[in-house]
C-alpha cells in the first residue's frame, strides 16, 4: 500500500498529493509517469510524476478531478494509502541522457499549459539542479485556475506567466508569448510544450514556422502502461507508437495531434472504440517487446 503524507488542494479541482513509493522514488527520472489504482477492482488512473524525493521515498503527483476515478481520488485524505502506485512508467526526457557540457550551451523554453505544468516542473528542476536556468511560459485559463507559479520561479531562468482572459500576469495564450518573446529577440534551441492536446497543436505550428525543434509529452488513453492494449496510439511522422512505452514525448513536428485528440474522444464510448478497432484492427502492435511490430 501506498501512503499519502500530504494532501493539498492547489485551485478549484486541482489536487496535489505526496505520496510514498520508495521504489518508484527511487528510479524515476522527468518525464516518467505511474498509472495508480484505488482498489483492486479500482480505474487505473495515469499520472505523470509532478517531483519526487529519493530519500524521504515519496512521489508527488497533481491532478484534476475529470471523471469519476479521479473524483474518488480527490477524496482520499492524508494518511489513506492507493492500492497500487505502479512506476516509473515510460522513457525519461531526452535531455537527462544529454552529455551535459552540451546540454548547457542550449537555451531551452518551455511551454506549460494548465495542469501540464505539474510534468514541466520536475524536468525545470531538474536542469536548474544542473546548473541550467530554462525558459518558462506557463499559460491558464484565468488568475484562480494557476497552478505552481512559486515552485517554478524558484527553479525557472526566466517565468513568463500569461492568462487567456488577463487577469494575471501577460494576457493571451501560450502562443502569444512565445510570439512576444521572439520579437523581443529571444532564440532558443528546443522548446518543450506540455499542457492540453490543443495547445501543443498550436504551440508546434508556430515552433515549425519558427524553426524551433518541439518536444511535447502525451497523455492520451492509457489502460495498461506497459504497451499491450493500444489504447495510447499515436502517429508520428509515419510511424505507429504507443504513448506509454515509445513516449510519453515524441518530436511534436511530427505528431497527427488531428488524429490523436479524435482518438481520445472515441475511446470514451463503447461505441467509439468499436470504431478504432474496425478502422485499426487489431491495436496490439508489439509494444511489448515480444514479438516485431
Ligand atoms: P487549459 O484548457 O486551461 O489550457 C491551458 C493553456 O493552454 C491556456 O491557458 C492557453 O495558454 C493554452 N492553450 C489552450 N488552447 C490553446 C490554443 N488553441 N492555442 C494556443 N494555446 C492554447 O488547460 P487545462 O484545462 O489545464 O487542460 C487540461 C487538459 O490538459 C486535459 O485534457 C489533460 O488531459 C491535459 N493534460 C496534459 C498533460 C500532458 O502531459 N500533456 C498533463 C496534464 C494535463
Ligand atoms: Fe496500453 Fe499504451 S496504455 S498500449
Amino acid at each position: 500500500m501506498y501512503k499519502i503524507i500530504k494532501k493539498r488542494e492547489l485551485t478549484t479541482n486541482i489536487y496535489l498529493m505526496e505520496v510514498e513509493a520508495k521504489r518508484v522514488a527511487k528510479s524515476c527520472e522527468p518525464g516518467q509517469f505511474v498509472i495508480v489504482r484505488m482498489d483492486s477492482e479500482g480505474e487505473r488512473i495515469p499520472l505523470t510524476i509532478c517531483d519526487y524525493d529519493r530519500e524521504k521515498g515519496t512521489i508527488t503527483i497533481v491532478f484534476q478531478t475529470v471523471g469519476a476515478g479521479t473524483k474518488l481520488m480527490a477524496d482520499l485524505q492524508e494518511g489513506d494509502s492507493f492500492h497500487d502506485f505502479v512506476g516509473p512508467l515510460g522513457c525519461p526526457s531526452e535531455f537527462v541522457k544529454e552529455d551535459l557540457e552540451e546540454l548547457k550551451k542550449k537555451k531551452i523554453l518551455f511551454v506549460a499549459g494548465g495542469v501540464g505544468t505539474a510534468p514541466v516542473y520536475p524536468q525545470v528542476k531538474w536542469l536548474n539542479a544542473h546548473g541550467i536556468a530554462a525558459d518558462v511560459i506557463v499559460g491558464a485559463k484565468t488568475k484562480d485556475l494557476l497552478i505552481l507559479e512559486k515552485e517554478m520561479e524558484a527553479v525557472a531562468g526566466n517565468l513568463y506567466v500569461t492568462t487567456d482572459d488577463g487577469s494575471y500576469g501577460r494576457s493571451g495564450m501560450v502562443t502569444q508569448t512565445i510570439k512576444d518573446l521572439i520579437a523581443d529577440g529571444n532564440q532558443y534551441d528546443v522548446c518543450v510544450a506540455i499542457g492540453p492536446m490543443i495547445m501543443m497543436k498550436f504551440v508546434c505550428l508556430l515552433t515549425k514556422e519558427l524553426n524551433m525543434p518541439t518536444i511535447v509529452s502525451l497523455n492520451p488513453i492509457m489502460v495498461d502502461g506497459t504497451g499491450m492494449c493500444g489504447a495510447c496510439r499515436v502517429t508520428v511522422g509515419d510511424k505507429v507508437k504507443f504513448a506509454c512505452v515509445d513516449g510519453p514525448e515524441f518530436d511534436g513536428h511530427a505528431v497527427n495531434f488531428d488524429e490523436a485528440m479524435r482518438r481520445q474522444q472515441m475511446y470514451k464510448t463503447a461505441e467509439g472504440r468499436a470504431v478504432l478497432k474496425i478502422e485499426e484492427g487489431d491495436t496490439h502492435h508489439g509494444g511489448c517487446g515480444n514479438c516485431n511490430d
